[in-house]
């Protein structure tokens, strides 16, 4: 059964930057979080229709970090180098990130958002503008055979039906073929009170748990899971068919699962608890931006990220206290946040000496803009977070 445990209020759809400060009708829902008992999965309990939010205006540019660069040029060697795939398909390809490290005739790419697939098959890697399903799967297989890598960075989390998701995984997987995807931990979250990884686009935060026994439902099996700093804390989850027994399950998965099970992620109280410091985190992050404020100090804030979204609806936090945020994202900049309106623009017109405070709406990026920013702190700039508690740094 599932069972509700936090309630984040009224929410935007987090890719909808608006290009008018009072737009004539936003798309508002509520954004509230459930533990199944039964399953252990953790999911959102209303959802938006996924054509909402993956359009042809999506926004996000996975390719704008250089850590996130960085990461997939790294996976992609290494993928390579332990699997050597004849074929390698990626779910949810953005940017082109992942797949630029391929040669165009050793990669296929399925993106349903029509702006970021035209980007990658004008760079003559083919591209499915399509949702990854049975559907999909059928027709890569029949014109490219089965693939052996399937590899997915920050999507399969967004895909409700998970039962029609691994049913296509396992019709397009060659029976020696893996799957690897990556996604926020929901180990981390917790350990971070980081409620903002909630999200319309986060139908799912997964466990290790979780997802060991929906995979064996469907005859596979994680082989390794890999925990990685990026986004603030993801798994790097290695699936294979169970009867395939070219790979052997290593002992990362039974690592992760018992540290999952010593933190109680199998139990509700562990959530309903998490619940109460989220409460607490929202209340001391109003406290501190009213008392910097009081101090006729300036706040902005660094990354228009979903993740921050999230956060100002929640917390109510406008343009009073946060005047505006900084994002390097071309397509973000002269836009307004969703659901608070905060105006949004580019580092080099914003990030000035007239900043006294910078909430790091891109905390998952903390290490690199806070390397990029040493003339921001020498001059006695500061920056904010609310992970692992709210504080100034
Ligand atoms: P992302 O990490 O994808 O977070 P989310 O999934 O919550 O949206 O987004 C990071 C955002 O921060 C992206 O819009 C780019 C921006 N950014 C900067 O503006 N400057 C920086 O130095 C970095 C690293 C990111």
């Amino acid at each position: 059964m599932k069972k509700k445990f936090l309630d984040l209020g009224t929410q935007p759809i987090t890719n909808a930057y608006l290009t008018k400060e009072s737009p004539d009708k936003e798309y508002l829902y509520n954004l509230s979080i459930a533990f199944d008992e039964e399953t252990k999965l953790v999911s959102l309990v209303d959802m938006v229709k996924p054509e909402m939010m993956f359009n042809d205006s999506y926004a996000h540019r996975a390719s704008m970090s250089k850590t996130m660069l960085a990461s997939f040029k790294k996976i992609a060697e290494s993928l390579k180098a332990r699997f050597n795939p004849k074929l390698t398909l990626e779910i949810g390809s953005n940017d082109g990130v992942f797949i630029r490290n391929f040669n165009v005739d050793e990669v296929i790419a399925v993106e349903p958002c029509g702006n970021l697939a035209e980007l990658t098959n004008k760079m003559g890697y083919k591209t499915y503008t399509d949702f990854w399903d049975q559907k999909t799967a059928e027709q890569i297989v029949n014109s490219y055979g089965k693939v052996d890598v399937v590899f997915s960075a920050n999507t399969i989390c967004h895909i409700e039906d998970l039962n029609e998701l691994i049913n296509a995984i396992d019709l397009v997987l060659d029976d020696k073929g893996v799957f690897v995807f990556e996604d926020p931990s929901l180990y981390s979250v917790l350990q971070n009170t980081s409620y903002d990884q909630f999200y319309d686009e986060h139908v799912y935060v997964l466990s290790v748990i979780a997802l060991q026994n929906i995979f064996k439902k469907h005859g596979l099996e994680i082989f390794h899971v890999e925990s990685l700093l990026t986004h603030g804390g993801s798994n790097r989850i290695y699936v294979k068919k169970i009867y395939n027994k070219s790979q052997s399950v290593l002992s990362s998965v039974d690592e992760n699962i018992k540290k999952e099970l010593s933190f109680g992620m199998d139990s509700i109280f562990t959530y309903e608890q998490f619940a109460d410091r989220v409460i607490k985190s929202k209340n001391d992050l109003i406290d501190l931006l009213i008392k910097i404020k009081n101090e006729n100090k300036k706040i902005i804030s660094y990354g228009a990220t979903y993740k921050s979204t999230t956060i100002f609806n929640y917390c109510k936090i406008g343009k009073d206290l946060i005047e505006y945020i900084v994002d390097t994202t071309p397509n973000k900049q002269g836009k307004f946040s969703p659901g608070m309106h905060i105006p949004i623009i580019s580092p080099e017109e914003g990030f000035n000496n007239s900043v006294d405070y910078a909430f790091l709406g891109a905390w998952n990026f903390g290490k690199e803009i806070i390397n990029k920013e040493h003339d921001y702190i020498n001059r006695g700039g500061k920056f904010i977070t609310h992970v692992p508690h709210v504080r100034v740094l």
